[in-house]
């Protein structure tokens, strides 16, 4: 592939693949890998029209981990803010020649408009409610490192505002793939449209839905996407969907607790499970770094006698 835009683009064969390799640059003989020159002499530029913490610096880490040279770009002070385009600013990127662009954008499709525009390669680093290929690869990297290589009849309950969130379609589609059985809950207002043509099972009572699952991943509630007059009442919220140690009782015992970040502590999961054992949010940002190293691996050595 020249570019990663989205899960669907990937077979099982491809997800284990690239899981490997994560997981070969993770460790080297059993020694955290701190710098090897895998990508030197390549270019990563790093394209943030949206913030962003863990995807850009994790990018970022990644990067200089494999000897690459990143740069940033942000929308604060760049011409983005004097009204320059997202063509014209793509175009002007591309003209520095960098191997790899990863690009953060509000708008679904502005990774899908970047790759059709530009001949180095794309990785979404997660646009609008489309699709956040690398997060749902990562938290299959950080489930992998939990469950072994057996996925196939596991569930897991991906809990919160699902109607707004990359996270969720990303990994349904590829948790799907892998033969978890997913289920969701919300309140009717935070589910997709056309979620009946999910491969999912819908709950609306989380007591109900977390019942004997072997994961939860809680959603950030994205306040900053809701639509006008449908943000849900917060204490009201809380009451019914934040997860706390009572529902995580009812769970697998193994069960572990994923949440993408940034967290509404409260909100959607309760302190307490935030900094439970259970959880895995730090686990996935080092799983992060990995997968992501994974990802420049293969689209910045694509013509050179890679595996990509
Ligand atoms: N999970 C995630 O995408 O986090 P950031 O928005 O901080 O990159």
């Amino acid at each position: 592939h020249k570019d990663l835009l989205d899960v669907t683009q990937l077979s099982g064969e491809d997800v284990r693949h690239l899981l490997d390799l994560a997981a070969s640059f993770q460790e080297i003989n059993r020694r955290p890998v701190k710098k090897v020159p895998t990508l030197k002499g390549k270019t990563v530029v790093l394209f943030f029209v949206e913030n962003s913490t863990r995807t850009k610096t994790s990018f970022d880490v990644a990067g200089k981990r494999l000897s690459a040279d990143t740069y940033s770009l942000a929308k604060s002070g760049s011409s983005l803010n004097k009204g320059e385009s997202l063509k014209d600013t793509a175009l002007t990127l591309q003209a520095m020649g960098p191997d790899v662009i990863v690009i953060r954008h509000s708008s679904s499709g502005a990774a899908a408009f970047m790759a059709d525009l530009l001949p180095c390669g794309i990785v979404n680093g997660g646009d609008g409610w489309h699709a956040h290929p690398t997060q749902a690869l990562l938290d299959c990297f950080s489930l992998r490192q939990a469950w072994g290589d057996s996925f196939a009849g596991r569930s897991l309950l991906i809990l919160g505002d699902i109607a707004h969130s990359r996270v969720a379609r990303s990994n349904v589609h590829l948790l799907h793939l892998l033969g978890v059985k997913v289920r969701l809950c919300a309140p009717r207002t935070l589910l997709p449209a056309g979620v009946e043509n999910w491969p999912v099972e819908v709950f609306s009572d989380l007591g109900r839905a977390v019942r004997d699952v072997d994961a939860v991943m809680c959603l950030r509630l994205q306040l900053e996407r809701q639509q006008a007059g449908l943000l849900p009442d917060l204490a009201e919220y809380s009451r019914r969907f934040c997860l706390g140690a009572a529902h995580l009782e009812l769970a697998r015992p193994e069960a572990k607790v994923l949440h993408p970040g940034p967290m509404n502590r409260g909100l959607e999961i309760s302190n307490e499970i935030a900094d439970a054992p259970a959880s895995l949010v730090l686990d996935q940002v080092a799983a992060g770094v990995a997968t992501r190293m994974a990802v420049l691996y293969l689209l910045a050595t694509r013509n050179d006698g890679g595996n990509a």
